[in-house]
């Protein structure tokens, strides 16, 4: 049997590939591709990896200790001096840009934690010519060597010179820092694997963070993000979305021999195909019921007009104003649809245009119940690289919703509906008598590929 057919004829309603034939401005070809799993397990996946401790520890070690991740933009690190705190589990890194440049050599990330008596060098970002511990002073330089030691006629035993600050690795790719606390790790390149060939035509380098808001999220790490790679949910959990964004025909690409990417592409200003019956004009006026993006001056649709391109042609105007480039050659589907990509382990960068978000889901320090999770927005820098100033994050406080950070439009609504069921599953699968959880299996592809490369990671 040829599985990959089979899949691809099951699912109902046209396919996102038979939308994307038809529109006007056509997309890269990267999205004129698809790539379904290949005869994939249907196997349960162990449902102790999202509550227990051992398994959080092992993930430690295994996972958050060996893999590449991204710490933060460059943006963030413009000037020389420029320092950055990036903490995952027990872990903290601090991220110094030692010179200008765009290289990954000219930012270092140090273990933040000094030498002397370990007090962490940094608690937050900041810009400094050297390197102070705020207990007795001992100070290094932005390369991390020992320049002050105060009183050092009292430590016989210290050779300056061997009291460099321990580094971690570095990478850099679309504007992102990633780190790898592994010295022998597999090379950044090989790491990122087919991303950066996928990302040439939607240009991450080219943005900056306009928004950045995190919320400690009552769920495991992997429970989160998995509520954001399928749109199987969507039906049932943001019912109101189906008037205008195609759940049931996304397509979900993992490619053969690719360990650390995957994909799922959206269209949106097409109904959902279980809501055929809608015509163009609900269709446009769902949207910008929803959409903040959308609202504003009327959309109106000539006779026999269909929504997809009028929407596509707002959004194109839209983004061309608020970027001052020139949109207008922008394709439909970059200009509308979710096209959004997972770099193992908790990266969730987006293509297109449309909706120029990147989600990071992190472990809340050792507690495996909960995690950290964060929607940033990367808009397009103006025709000469100049930006606002890149937004601070704002945590929401326990009591507060994603709703109360007004900056992500939409995508707080729907976050705060994933929200109360997050809190149900991760209680649920504790009270469960059931040992795995069941997967669909090509809509929740990327889930099962998530977990074939933890398990691969996991398994040393
Ligand atoms: S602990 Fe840093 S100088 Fe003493
Ligand atoms: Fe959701």
């Amino acid at each position: 049997m040829d599985t990959s057919t089979d899949i691809i004829a099951r699912r109902p309603g046209p396919s996102v590939q038979d939308v994307l034939s038809r529109d006007p401005i056509a997309a890269p070809a990267v999205l004129r591709a698809e790539s379904p799993p290949l005869n994939p397990s249907t196997e349960d996946v162990s449902a102790e990896r999202y509550f227990s401790r051992a398994w959080h520890d092992r993930e430690v070690e295994r996972v958050w200790r060996r893999t590449w991740q991204f710490a933060c933009r460059v943006e963030e690190l413009a000037q020389v001096g420029d320092q950055v705190v990036y903490d995952i589990v027990d872990d903290s890194l601090l991220i110094v840009r030692t010179a200008a440049g765009n290289g990954a050599d000219t930012i270092k990330a140090y273990v933040n934690s000094c030498l002397h008596r370990g007090t962490m060098l940094r608690t937050e970002a900041g810009n400094a010519k050297q390197i102070r511990c705020p207990f007795h002073g001992w100070t290094w330089t932005l390369d991390g060597k020992l320049a002050v030691l105060p009183g050092q006629w009292d430590f016989p035993q210290v050779d300056k010179a061997k009291f460099c600050l321990p580094e971690a690795q570095v990478g850099l790719w679309g504007g992102f820092v990633f780190v790898n606390l592994d010295p022998a790790c597999e090379p950044f390149e090989a790491y990122l694997e087919n991303l950066p060939d996928h990302f040439e035509a939607f240009q991450l380098e080219n943005r900056y963070v306009a928004a950045h808001v995190a919320k400690v999220m009552p769920c495991n790490w992997k429970l989160g993000m998995e509520a954001f790679i399928e749109a199987y949910h969507v039906g049932t959990a943001h019912p109101q979305v189906t008037g205008y964004y195609g759940d049931t025909n996304t397509q979900y690409d993992v490619w053969p021999g690719v360990r650390h990417v995957s994909r799922m592409i959206s269209v949106q200003g097409v109904p959902s195909p279980g809501r055929a019956a809608m015509t163009p004009a609900q269709t446009v006026e769902e949207m910008r019921r929803d959409v903040p993006f959308f609202a504003g001056k009327p959309i109106a649709l000539a006779d026999g007009e269909d929504a997809r391109p009028a929407l596509a042609a707002r959004a194109r105007e839209k983004i061309g104003r608020s970027s001052g480039r020139d949109m207008s050659d922008l394709s439909d589907s970059e200009a509308l649809d979710l096209i959004e990509y997972l770099l193992f382990p908790n990266m969730v960068p987006w293509g297109g245009q449309a909706l120029p978000i990147t989600y990071r889901f992190r472990p809340n320090g050792n507690d495996p119940d909960s995690h950290i999770m964060e929607i940033m927005f990367l808009f397009a820098k103006a025709p000469d690289g100049s930006h606002p100033a890149p937004a601070k994050m704002r945590m929401l406080g326990p009591d507060q919703d994603w709703k109360d950070a007004p900056e992500l439009g939409s995508a707080a609504m729907v976050a705060d509906q994933d929200t109360d069921n997050l809190r149900r599953i991760q209680k649920g699968l504790k009270a469960s008598r059931k040992p795995g959880v069941t997967l669909a299996r090509y809509q929740e592809s990327r889930i099962r590929h998530f977990h074939e490369t933890l398990d691969a990671y996991m398994a040393g």
